[in-house]
C-alpha cells in the first residue's frame, strides 16, 4: 500500500465525523443475520448531538461532494455519506472537518451491510451517486428489489430515493423497477444539463459535480438523474419488461477506467 494512502488511513482515526467500524462487529451473528450496531437509532444524539433531526444518506458517496454540499446548504439536516473506500472517505472527513461542519458524517462500510446501521424510520432521503451500474449482477445494483427492500427497513414512510447517474443502464432498469411496482416517480430527467432548472427538483442536482461525473462529462456522457419514493406494500417485484441485453451492449466498455485516480 503506498506511503499517501497509509497517511490517510492513519488520519482517519482522527476524524471524529468518521465512523470505521470493523466488518466483524457486523458480521458476527453470520453475514444474513447482520448484528446492530450501537449507532443504530441513535445518529442524531450521537453522532450530531441533537435530540431529533432529518437525515439524509449518500450511498457510493466516493469523496463526499454530495453529502458536504447538501450539508451546507441545508444546515438544519443531517447528512452521512457511506462508501468502503478509506482513502475516498478522507477526502469528505478531512473537508468536514477543515469546515467544522456539524451536520456531516461518514461511515465506512459495505452497503451490503446498511440495515445494521440505521434503525426503523431514522432516515429520510438517500442519494445514489454514479453508483457502479452493476451490468451482470441484479442483486449488487443499488436499486434492485434487493436493496429497495434493505432501504424500505430504515426510511420513514415517503422517504425518498434519489439516482444521478451516467449509466443509461443504470437509469432504465431503475425506472423499470419502478414500474414494475408501480413506485411514484417525481423527477425523470433523462439530461440534467440540457433540463430546463425548473424540470429539476433541487439545485443541488446541477450545480455539484462529483469527481466521477465530471469523468464521465469528460467523455461526453448525458447525466440523468431521477427521484422516487419507494413506499410499496409486500415484496419489490423484479422488472420483467427491461431489455437488459440491448441496454448492456449499448453502455459498452466505457467504465474501465479511472478507478484508481480516484483514490
Ligand atoms: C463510481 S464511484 C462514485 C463515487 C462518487 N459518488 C462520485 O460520484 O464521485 C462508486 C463508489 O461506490 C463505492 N462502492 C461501490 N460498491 C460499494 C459497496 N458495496 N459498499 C460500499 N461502497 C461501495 C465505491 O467505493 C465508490 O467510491
Amino acid at each position: 500500500m503506498g506511503h499517501d494512502k497509509l497517511r490517510k488511513f492513519a488520519e482517519n482515526k482522527t476524524f471524529s465525523c468518521l465512523l470505521e467500524p470493523s466488518s466483524e462487529e457486523i458480521l458476527r451473528d453470520g453475514y444474513f443475520n447482520l448484528r446492530d450496531h450501537s449507532i443504530k437509532g441513535n445518529w442524531a444524539r450521537t453522532m450530531f448531538g441533537r435530540e431529533e433531526a432529518e437525515i439524509v444518506v449518500e450511498l457510493g458517496c466516493g469523496k463526499g461532494e454530495y453529502t458536504l454540499a447538501l450539508a451546507r446548504r441545508y444546515p438544519e439536516k443531517c447528512f452521512i455519506g457511506v462508501d468502503i473506500k478509506g482513502a475516498r472517505l478522507w477526502r469528505g472527513a478531512k473537508t468536514a472537518t477543515e469546515e467544522n461542519l456539524p451536520n456531516v458524517a461518514f461511515l465506512r462500510t459495505r452497503i451490503e451491510f446498511i440495515t445494521a446501521f440505521f434503525a426503523p424510520g431514522e432516515i429520510s432521503q438517500i442519494w445514489l451517486t454514479f453508483s457502479d451500474p452493476q451490468l451482470k449482477s441484479e442483486n449488487s445494483r443499488l436499486t434492485s428489489p434487493l436493496f429497495l427492500e434493505r432501504y424500505r427497513s430504515f426510511l420513514k414512510p415517503g422517504g425518498l430515493v434519489h439516482l444521478k447517474t451516467d449509466s443509461r443502464f443504470l437509469h432504465e432498469y431503475t425506472c423499470a423497477v419502478a414500474k414494475a411496482n408501480a413506485l411514484q416517480v417525481l423527477t425523470c430527467c433523462k439530461d440534467v444539463y440540457s433540463a430546463g432548472k425548473e424540470e429539476l427538483p433541487d439545485p443541488v442536482v446541477y450545480e455539484v459535480q462529483t469527481f466521477y461525473e465530471k469523468m464521465f462529462l469528460e467523455m461526453g456522457l448525458p447525466i440523468t438523474y431521477m427521484d422516487f419514493v419507494i413506499d410499496h406494500q409486500g415484496p419489490y417485484l423484479h422488472p420483467s419488461d427491461f431489455d437488459e441485453k440491448y441496454w448492456r451492449e449499448l453502455e459498452g466498455k466505457r467504465r474501465s477506467f479511472g478507478h484508481k485516480a480516484a483514490d
